[in-house]
């Protein structure tokens, strides 16, 4: 059992894609990984090392061929597909580089969409949703669509939904990857308040100034956790 402190736990993590006999791929070959709460975690690597086969899997998006995976103590490596996404829809937030915005809906309802999927009734949640677009600054482009909007806003707003099941966790694949470098800025400003407030963070980037802004850096190669770096000491 992993201690208390633990929001992450895994051991042991392997990751085949069957391909076929000598096709497979083993993305992952044996991770280890304690992640604690309230802390920032950068998973840096060159391109096809397994970063986002491992956040998809600590996103319970996809299961590991091999291992333990506890997620805030309990045993998600095992659990069946129903189970799996109601501890997803409840625990995790995500960030994606192509902010994977629903481009018919507007800024509400986009925010809105994680609590569709919970079989939430909305419109106890209204006035949360309108904080949520507020806190992103997006408080006057309620009823836009994500054509409508900027891609640093169109973030926004992602980072608003991702927050909107009050989650243990966010986890982010390459937020700042579309977006020029001072909006990039701002939407990390927006994850560092989020983990200065308490968020939990774990975010994949090529980009070593991104992760300066972690507590911890590793560097994954060819599978496994090759080295890692403390930025600083994470809170406790
Ligand atoms: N669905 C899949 N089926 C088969 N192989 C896959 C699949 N997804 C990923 N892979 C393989 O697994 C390995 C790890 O891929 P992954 O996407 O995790 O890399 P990455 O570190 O995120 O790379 P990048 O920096 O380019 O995003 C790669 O060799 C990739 O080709
Ligand atoms: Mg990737």
């Amino acid at each position: 059992m992993p201690p208390e402190s633990a929001i992450i736990q895994i051991e042991g993590v392997q990751k085949r894609y069957v391909l076929g006999g000598e096709a497979d791929v083993f993305a992952l070959r044996g991770v280890n990984l304690q992640v604690n709460r309230g802390s920032y975690l950068a998973i840096m690597g060159p391109s096809g090392s397994g970063k986002s086969t491992m956040l998809n899997i600590l996103g319970c998006l996809d299961r590991p061929t091999a291992g333990h995976y506890w997620l805030g103590g309990e045993d998600v490596s095992r659990m069946p597909d129903d189970q799996l996404s109601e501890a997803r829809g409840l625990k995790i937030g995500f960030i994606f580089q192509s902010y994977n915005l629903i481009a018919q809906l507007t800024v509400l309802e986009n925010i809105q969409v994680p609590l569709l999927y919970q079989g939430k009734d909305l419109r106890a949640y209204h006035d949360h949703c309108v904080e949520l677009a507020n806190l992103v600054g997006l408080g006057s482009r309620l009823s836009h669509r994500p054509n409508q909007l900027s891609g640093g806003q169109q973030q926004r707003v992602a980072v608003a939904r991702s927050l909107v099941n009050d989650p243990l966790m966010i986890l982010a694949d390459e937020p700042t990857g579309n977006l020029d470098s001072r909006t990039g800025l701002e939407v990390l400003e927006m994850i560092d308040r989020l983990n200065a407030g308490g968020k939990t963070i774990v975010l994949v980037t090529h980009d070593e100034r991104v992760a300066a802004r972690a507590h911890r850096v590793i560097h994954m190669k060819d599978g496994v956790i090759d080295r890692e770096i403390i930025n600083r000491p994470p809170p406790r």
